[in-house]
């Protein structure tokens, strides 16, 4: 049987330049290169990252074409991140993409970056059943979503200030830990007691989070503390670590299970940067387990900024007949 649909996929939203060939819905490759430059600020610059795209982008697709062994002119659409993000990191793959397009006359396939983290799940088997509710938590955002079919997204409830990621983040530079903090409080609370600090979490209307009350309360904590003793933090890292995690994790599941229980919905995931953490991904699965519903936790590979996800967003538009063109613009949030 011929194949129908043979996509190359460009995500550039933040600071991971990607590259994916999907064909009929199926990963071929999926390439990520990471930017270490912003390390040492302790946070992504913006005009550094877009210019380190500029840099990876013809590598990363020379590569992610390679590695599937599916040539330009075999091509049938190139799908690309329009937005949100970066408006400088965007500009890189969508303006690539057009060009990609124009020239070898194939039709664009424009993707919501936060619909694409959602849509990762159905990369693999089995995918998810609808109703589907979703945590979706990265480094810019944090909603829940319900889907009730491939292509409806209804966001039932977000951050009214910063992002899980962001919360994940800021707590290890006040830390002092580097940039991206998240995986390394991850690593450093594996060691540690998660009952032995406790944070303040504030509850919002509906299914709303809010993390400024968090990091300021840990900031207030671990100021007084460091008076007290200049080496708390050293000497209480992992402690520290597995009780914000704790704090974070459990406050993003309690929004999540209240509001499955309320929509009478079963089938829950994870998606985003954040749901790459290890007590995160245990503790949806012990709530799944206590519920009697299915979880959906992604591959690592899934979670944070890939094209894999843009890939399999852009498959079902393809599907739909949901084609951009070349006007379309880049949108930062
Ligand atoms: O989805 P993503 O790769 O980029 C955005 O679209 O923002 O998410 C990046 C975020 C960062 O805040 C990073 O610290 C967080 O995901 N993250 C983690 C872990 N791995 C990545 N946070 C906690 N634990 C982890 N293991
Ligand atoms: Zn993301």
């Amino acid at each position: 049987m011929n194949s129908q649909v043979k996509l190359l996929a460009i995500e550039s939203s933040c600071d991971d330049t990607s590259a994916a060939v999907l064909i009929d819905g199926r990963v071929l490759s999926n390439e990520v290169a990471g930017q270490l430059v912003h390390e040492k600020f302790g946070g992504v610059v913006p005009e550094l990252a877009s210019r380190a795209h500029q840099q990876h982008i013809v590598p990363v697709i020379d590569a992610a074409l390679k590695a599937a062994g599916v040539r330009m002119e075999d091509l049938n659409a190139i799908a690309y991140t329009q937005g949100p993000g970066l408006m400088g990191s965007l500009l890189v793959g969508s303006s690539f993409a057009k060009g990609l397009a124009l020239s070898c006359k194939i039709p664009l396939l424009p993707v919501n970056h936060m619909d694409a983290h959602v849509m990762a799940h159905f990369i693999d088997d089995p995918k998810p059943q609808f109703p589907f509710l979703c945590l979706v938590v990265s480094g810019g955002h944090t909603q829940l979503v319900r889907m009730d079919n491939a292509t409806s997204m209804e966001i039932i409830g977000k951050t009214q200030d910063d992002a899980a990621g962001e919360a994940f983040d800021k707590s290890a530079k006040l830390l002092g830990l580097p940039y991206p903090g998240g995986p390394l409080i991850d690593q450093y609370a594996k060691e540690g007691k998660a009952s032995r600090f406790q944070f303040n979490t504030s509850k919002m209307p509906g299914y709303d989070f809010s993390f400024s009350g968090l990091k300021t309360s840990i900031l207030y904590f671990v100021q007084a503390e460091q008076k007290k003793n200049p080496q708390f933090i050293k000497e209480n890292l992992a402690d520290l670590c597995a009780s914000i995690q704790e704090t974070i994790v459990g406050y993003l599941l309690k929004n999540l299970k209240r509001a499955a229980l309320d929509q009478g919905i079963k089938h829950i995931g994870i998606a985003g940067g954040v749901s790459a953490n290890s007590r995160l991904r245990i503790r949806v699965q012990e709530l799944a387990n206590s519920q009697g519903w299915q979880a959906y936790i992604p591959d690592f590979q899934y979670c944070t900024d890939n094209a894999a996800m843009i890939g399999i967003t852009a498959h079902y538009h393809f599907l739909s007949g949901n084609f951009g063109s070349i006007s379309d613009r880049p949108y930062a949030r």
